[in-house]
């Protein structure tokens, strides 16, 4: 028998009874748009009952229970209020189309804004830059108030409505936002929502002994609990420090820390925690952030015995976000940044949680075929674990301002027959360049002397063999990492989800050591990615010889390519059987519009014969669309090394 289930009723009732009380408070506002209230409670009514029954998971058994929803409504309607009229007027263009980010014509980019222009004023400059590049969706690294040194790059965060003075004020957030919505491109922010900065008013009220602030964290007078917490915890930045609490003097107490020493984690289990975080969150959305990158997602959820990663109220809690969003702000988007084994990964995705997120597996697996010039688990990985919910999509990446990790599933290694523990010591020695043959200048990142396990930091170009080539001035060397980096560009653009640049990478930027001459940040290999040199705009790049104005312009054309063609947006992709070990293929297609696109992972020319080209539809010429090389219909396909082919098969 199905057990009755009265919780809809129940958030039926509670909503009559506080709605009222909240309409008598903001009254004199209410009246003033009658009928944008009206819309609002549509939304309202048509939210309520998931958000109450996701509250009542998380908080339900607490006594106060009832005061905890009349906060949040009352939270709901404040900041509706102060939602901008235009932001109210993209948030109604949104709700009608709001599959527009499966659009092919999504292009992203994401950069530093103090090593990118130093602050936001000379940001604004740059619109004209972005648009060249075509971008429609502009990732800004963390770049709240933190601490004066070390503060893990930007993700610290002392106060999250207030901008680093360095960089700029939140005036200049909301006008840049603006601007950028008038060009068509997007604002994306991180919400940094698992840990404040020890420097947060909440953290510094803590310190003082205040005890609804100590709530605000995890801390313990003694070490029993967080001893049996550790069993389980597992070490993120291993280099730097051992196990996940931190003794703070002014409380006398351990506070749970992560990440590092002076990231708090916040404390989710207190409702006002939850609380005043949505109320952070709306505060950001109507500055006109569009897109918020959920930041270390998995971690937001502690359970004893448990390794506390991606724990069922983690979801929960993203759940209750995302009903709010769609009530207060609802263009605004979710990207969930959970770079944990791909199991979980795509537990994030779902049109109520996260609509968006990372593909870390696509990132590690592109590098790890690239190592290996073989794509047998590249492929299976693909073909079992890309489909995501309809209405979610990617972001495809080929670095991004963190190490890479070598997230592949073991079983699904072991199934392609390979070792995953051995490939994995493997992937790490040929990346750091302690391996015969590699082209690669990684740097380890976080060896951890207990597991053995590292992670790897370094640039696009120069994991790719550029910088290695560049020393030692060999131009054949040049030319064989410039068609590596082309190939996997490529991939990146063509196969599904938002491409995300990692700005710099469009002229190839190369590792910048001088971060080890920084105390601050020697220990955090990361920075060997997050370079100041030469980051201005690049818009004086005239020098057609020059292998950056290549970069670039290559980068362009790809993304101007990418964005002809339907087939490209999400949905509709395909994995292929190349039956050539090298030869990584996939099928694109959108209404009649169908494109074959094939990869070569090996240095070698490569084949894929008439036949196989014929079974997945090449029945005729066909058009390369990346070069407009005809392919004769019952010849054979020869890949150059390295080489791409988008075959036009509609
Ligand atoms: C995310 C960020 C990373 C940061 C960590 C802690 O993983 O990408 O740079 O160190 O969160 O906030």
């Amino acid at each position: 028998m199905v057990e009755y289930d009265w919780r809809p009723e129940l958030a039926r009732k509670s909503l009559n009874r506080i709605l009222p009380e909240v309409e008598k408070m903001f009254a004199a506002e209410l009246q003033k748009a009658p009928h944008e209230w009206h819309k609002f409670k549509i939304r309202l009514h048509r939210e309520w009952e998931r958000l109450f029954i996701y509250l009542h998971q998380l908080y339900g058994w607490q006594y106060d229970f009832f005061y905890t929803l009349q906060r949040i409504l009352h939270s709901l309607v404040q900041y509706w209020l102060e939602r901008p009229v235009e932001l109210k007027r993209l948030d109604e263009k949104r709700e009608t189309d709001p599959h527009w980010f499966l659009s092919e014509k999504v292009v992203g980019g994401v950069l530093y804004v103090d090593l990118f222009s130093d602050n936001l004023a000379k940001l604004d400059d740059h619109i004209s830059y972005f648009k060249k590049l075509g971008l429609t969706y502009l990732h800004l690294m963390p770049l709240f108030a933190v601490p004066k040194g070390d503060n893990d790059g930007g993700y610290a965060v002392s106060d999250y409505r207030a901008i680093n003075p360095d960089i700029g004020t939140m005036e200049e957030v909301s006008k840049l936002a603006a601007a950028l919505r008038d060009e068509g491109i997007s604002l994306v922010l991180d919400f940094v929502f698992n840990h404040t900065s020890d420097e947060h008013i909440w953290a510094q009220k803590a310190k003082s002994g205040d005890p609804d602030f100590m709530a605000y964290y995890y801390t313990y007078p003694d070490r029993e609990l967080p001893d049996q917490f550790q069993k389980y915890l597992r070490d993120i930045f291993p280099s730097v420090r051992k196990g996940s609490f931190t003794w703070c003097e002014e409380m006398k107490r351990w506070v749970w820390t992560t990440f590092n020493s002076f990231q708090w984690d916040l404390n989710y289990s207190n409702p006002e925690v939850f609380r005043a975080m949505a109320e952070e969150m709306f505060f950001l959305a109507n500055q006109g952030i569009e897109v918020l990158r959920l930041d270390a997602v998995a971690f937001i959820w502690k359970r004893l015995g448990t390794n506390c990663e991606n724990q069922p109220e983690t979801h929960t809690i993203i759940r209750a976000f995302n009903a709010m969003t769609k009530i207060v702000a609802p263009c605004l988007l979710f990207k969930s940044e959970a770079i944990v084994h791909p199991d979980e990964v795509i537990q994030y995705i779902h049109l109520d949680e996260c609509q968006l997120s990372y593909n870390p597996l696509l990132m590690a697996l592109l590098w790890e075929a690239l190592a290996t010039r073989e794509v047998k688990l590249l492929e299976y990985s693909m073909r079992n674990r890309y489909p995501t919910p309809a209405g979610c999509t990617w972001v495809n990446f080929i670095r991004c301002h963190d190490d890479i990790g070598w997230t592949f599933d073991d079983q699904d290694a072991r199934n392609v027959g390979i070792d995953p523990v051995g490939h994995r010591k493997f992937l790490n020695k040929f990346y750091t360049g302690d391996y015969p043959g590699s082209y690669a200048k990684g740097v380890p990142f976080q060896f951890n002397a207990d597991t053995g396990d590292v992670r790897i930091s370094g640039t696009f170009s120069s994991l790719a063999g550029l910088e290695d080539a560049i020393e030692k001035q060999d131009n054949e060397l040049i030319k064989q990492a410039v068609r590596r980096i082309n190939l996997l560009r490529s991939i990146m653009v063509s196969i599904g989800g938002i491409p995300l640049l990692y700005i710099g990478d469009e002229w190839g930027m190369l590792n910048d050591y001088t971060y080890l001459t920084d105390p601050a940040i020697v220990n955090d290999s990361r920075w060997v990615h997050r370079s100041r040199k030469r980051w201005n705009a690049r818009e004086d790049l005239t020098d057609q010889d020059t292998l950056e104005w290549r970069f670039f312009h290559e980068m362009v054309e790809l993304f101007d390519l990418r964005k002809k063609l339907p087939a490209l947006q999400n949905g509709g992709m395909e994995i292929i059987h190349t039956e050539n070990p090298h030869l990584f293929g996939y099928i694109r297609a959108f209404k009649d519009q169908k494109i074959l696109i094939i990869n070569n992972f090996s240095e070698k020319p490569q084949k894929m014969d008439a036949l196989h080209l014929s079974a997945y539809g090449v029945k005729r010429d066909v058009v390369n669309l990346i070069n407009n090389e005809i392919l004769p219909s019952g010849k054979d396909l020869v890949l150059n090394g390295h080489q791409s082919v988008w075959l036009d098969i509609s």
